[in-house]
């Protein structure tokens, strides 16, 4: 019961088309011929997004980037893309649309909830990921998790994290990261979370993520992340050059 009446104000948030939304896509497009709106994702537009993150946040986040993960825009990759739709079907993601409806996902924000323990679940999952790059990745981020006690520090028991920001690479620059975040928070706070969470991974996605007021509680540079002998894990092209891991108390 408690989860359908969650899945109804999730719905009644985000309206299909509204002047907010008008304003929204007049600064992002500079015309009125291709409104954006912001909805959440429902499951029938679930393979619409994961086509969405193969061509452009499998390649260009940039860890994903840095190491290689899938160099060919569109590709295919089964462990983020099952990370992606257990993320979905947590029923608190955003897209953006643009065009009449349906219209065409140009960005989305992947939202779930951890709880206590679910860290550690993760990094026996990954222990048994067959991609040493994957690995790599998510061994930075689940590190740097560990190190943090933020279920003490804010005095919570859940964390709605941002996990996937991504915005077609055709309307990038020009809002929309911002808005989706803006949209996510409101989920957030209609479902009762207290604390909303990012692991920013480059720049773009902290100057968005400052701009909607999540503070830095911690940083790891990249040219200091090194292996056992001493080599830099992660050559990300600049500007980025760190992770950064930022709340806001809600
Ligand atoms: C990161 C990403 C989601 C940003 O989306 P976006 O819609 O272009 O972002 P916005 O337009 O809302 O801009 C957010 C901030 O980044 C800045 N920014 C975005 N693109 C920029 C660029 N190419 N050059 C300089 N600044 C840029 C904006 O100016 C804004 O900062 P400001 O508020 O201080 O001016 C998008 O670049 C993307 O999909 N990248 C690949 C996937 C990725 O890296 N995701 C984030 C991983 S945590």
């Amino acid at each position: 019961m408690r989860r359908q009446m969650n899945l109804i104000s999730r719905a009644s948030l985000l309206p299909r088309i509204s002047w907010h939304a008008g304003l929204v896509a007049k600064r992002a497009m500079g015309s009125e011929k291709d409104p954006i709106t912001f909805d959440c994702i429902p499951e029938d537009r679930f393979c619409e997004v994961i086509e969405h993150l193969r061509k452009n946040f499998f390649c260009d986040e940039p860890l994903n980037s840095a190491v290689g993960l899938c160099p060919v825009p569109g590709a295919p990759h089964a462990e983020l893309e099952k990370m992606s739709l257990s993320t979905m079907k947590q029923g608190l993601s955003v897209m953006a649309l643009m065009g009449e409806s349906p219209g065409r996902v140009v960005g989305v924000a992947l939202n779930g909830v951890t709880r206590p323990g679910d860290l550690e679940v993760a990094e026996r999952q990954l222990a048994l990921s067959p991609d040493p790059k994957f690995r790599s990745i998510f061994s930075l981020l689940n590190e740097a998790n560990r190190k943090l006690s933020l279920y003490e520090r804010y005095n919570v028991d859940s964390i709605f994290e941002l996990r996937i920001v991504s915005v077609d690479s055709s309307t990038r620059g020009r809002g929309l990261a911002q808005q989706l975040l803006k949209k996510s928070e409101e989920v957030a706070r209609n479902n009762g979370y207290h604390l909303l969470k990012a692991d920013t991974t480059g720049k773009y996605s902290q100057r968005m993520a400052a701009q909607g007021g999540l503070e830095t509680v911690y940083t790891v540079m990249y040219d200091s992340y090194k292996d056992s002998e001493g080599k830099v894990i992660f050559n990300t092209s600049p500007p980025h050059d760190s992770l950064k891991i930022m709340v806001k108390k809600l």
